[in-house]
């Protein structure tokens, strides 16, 4: 196999897992995953992310907690929402979301079955770990960038290591919570969240994958 092949074999295992077995993961193969995902280039080399990582009673503790702020606060993240997700944007997040609730058996239209399942994300679906990410906010939208990679790189580790993970907006969309929940300071952007564990092979919400568009679509040969 070529480190071609090692990578796109990787790339192509991941997926974003929406049920976790309860089993924690070590602690020291968490921190593998880490140094690994570091990795990733930033600007000036500022490595801009931090990561509070919780196990054990802490992430029940937060998992409860998040749940009520979820059920009772409207979303307020710290960084501003898409304003929205025209043409094709919009095609793809329908579909990926119509791959979720086929598979966990929501009927299209079923509003109130669609809310409980998008409140899964609030029970971290299960896993016994979570990661909140943070950035500082000085560095803008160029720290978030630098962290996106991060976050991308950390779910390729995990998954070299059988880990699986989901990255979650909707976390940090209640970032007021969150912040005070970990003491996160002001000056910190909430960008998102992963839940990470061992996936539950058999749970029907991880029976799907999304497709991707090809090549033609997104490069544009200029010679
Ligand atoms: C930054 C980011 C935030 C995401 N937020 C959520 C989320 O809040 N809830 C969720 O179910 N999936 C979330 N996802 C997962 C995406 O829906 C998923 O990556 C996309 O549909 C592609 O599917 P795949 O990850 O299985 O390849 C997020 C992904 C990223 C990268």
């Amino acid at each position: 196999m070529t480190d071609f092949d090692t990578l796109d074999a990787l790339l192509s295992a991941r997926f974003s897992c929406r049920a976790f077995r309860g089993d924690p993961v070590p602690r020291a193969d968490i921190e593998r995953i880490i140094a690994t995902a570091q990795k990733v280039p930033s600007w000036c080399n500022a490595q801009p992310w931090q990561v509070i990582v919780t196990a054990g009673a802490e992430t029940d503790r937060f998992r409860d907690a998040l749940y009520t702020a979820a059920s009772t606060t409207p979303p307020a993240p710290d960084m501003p929402w898409p304003e929205g997700y025209p043409g094709i944007y919009g095609d793809r997040r329908r579909t990926c979301g119509f791959q979720l609730y086929d598979a966990v058996g929501i009927e299209k239209g079923d509003l109130a079955s669609s809310a409980q399942q998008m409140m899964e994300n609030y029970r971290l679906f299960g896993a016994p770990h979570v990661a909140i990410i943070t950035s500082p906010k000085v560095l803008g939208p160029y720290g978030a960038m630098d962290t996106g990679g991060f976050v991308t790189a950390f779910c390729l580790a995990a998954q070299a290591l059988g880990v699986a993970t989901i990255p979650q907006a909707a976390i940090a969309a209640q970032a007021p919570f969150v912040r005070e929940h970990f003491n996160i300071a002001e000056d910190r952007h909430i960008l998102c969240a992963i839940s990470l564990g061992y996936p539950d092979t058999d749970h029907p919400a991880n029976s799907f994958r999304t497709d991707r568009a090809q090549v033609a679509d997104v490069m544009e040969w200029k010679e």
